[in-house]
């Protein structure tokens, strides 16, 4: 084995080059891909030819793997979920969002392959939401440390597009959750906001006057670009991302080109 790593930006990013993902990790190749990701966040891999078995049981190396409430799923391998513009109107992930947020255990991480892509445009950017935390000052620090917010997957899926039987009984069985404002990484210890456009819907004990400019504000300072990384597909790419510490946004400006994402998500704890 002989990886070798490019960083993409000082905050977030990197390319790994030097792992076939398509055959089963031995353990060694297993903890340095995951020790990569944890340093880098999200990281890259060209030229990835993975049938959906061999995304699922790269993903699965990971951790347990979760199926998405609403998103179709590959009717053979059901942890792979679709994200192909010829099944969903995907406009809803052009907005910066932290997956699964709006249920008690956000997923820890994902591998996203991508099938076909535009052939310009449609590109992914993901947010270090530890760096923008790091920046902020330091009484603000102090004082988002006591804040809870509540998330809700009726914001990012509308009744409009998502408008099926299938909407009504995700909502049923994901009421509103609440999480820490910020949160934790479980093996890192990292800090990170953990509040997005995707999924926040307020603050608790905080009426929504002053909770939404605060939101809002902390929205922006993640997306600055100094915390961002953009990333510009080509089929066969796969990215692997830490859920728990980053935002992403799925650039909506192709159109009506054929976009196919196939996803394995991994299930996560409780933010603390
Ligand atoms: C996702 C997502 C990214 C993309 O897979 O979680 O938001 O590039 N989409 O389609
Ligand atoms: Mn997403």
């Amino acid at each position: 084995m002989n990886i070798t790593i490019e960083q993409l930006t000082p905050a977030i990013g990197a390319v790994v080059s030097g792992v076939d993902l398509s055959r089963p990790l031995d353990a060694q190749t297993r903890d340095a891909v995951e020790a990569l990701m944890l340093a880098h966040q999200v990281i890259f891999f060209r030229d990835q030819a993975l049938t959906e078995e061999q995304q699922r049981d790269l993903a699965a190396g990971f951790g347990p793997l979760h199926i998405h409430p609403i998103y179709p799923r590959c009717e053979r391998v059901p942890e792979i979920m679709l994200l192909d513009t010829a099944l969903n109107d995907l406009r809803d992930n052009a907005l910066w969002h932290s997956d699964v947020s709006f249920t008690e255990t956000p997923s820890l991480g994902a591998v996203l392959l991508a099938r076909k892509v535009p052939a310009l445009g449609g590109d992914t950017l993901w947010a270090s939401a530890t760096a923008a935390y790091d920046a902020l000052p330091d009484t603000l620090k102090t004082y988002l440390g006591t804040l809870s917010a509540t998330h809700d997957l009726a914001k990012s899926f509308p009744a409009e597009r998502f408008g099926s039987e299938q909407l009504a009984a995700a909502k049923r069985s994901n009421p509103p959750v609440v999480h820490p404002v910020i949160r934790t990484h479980p093996v890192t210890g990292k800090k990170a906001i953990f509040v997005s456009e995707g999924f926040t819907t307020g603050i608790v004990g905080m009426e929504p006057p002053m909770a939404e400019p605060l939101l809002a504000m902390l929205y922006a300072h993640v997306a600055r670009p100094e915390y961002t990384v953009r990333w510009k597909w080509r089929a066969g790419d796969v990215a692997i991302w830490d859920n728990r510490v980053t935002q992403h946004y799925a650039t909506y400006d192709y159109g009506d080109a054929h976009r196919v994402m196939n996803r394995a998500t991994i299930m996560g704890d409780r933010p603390f």
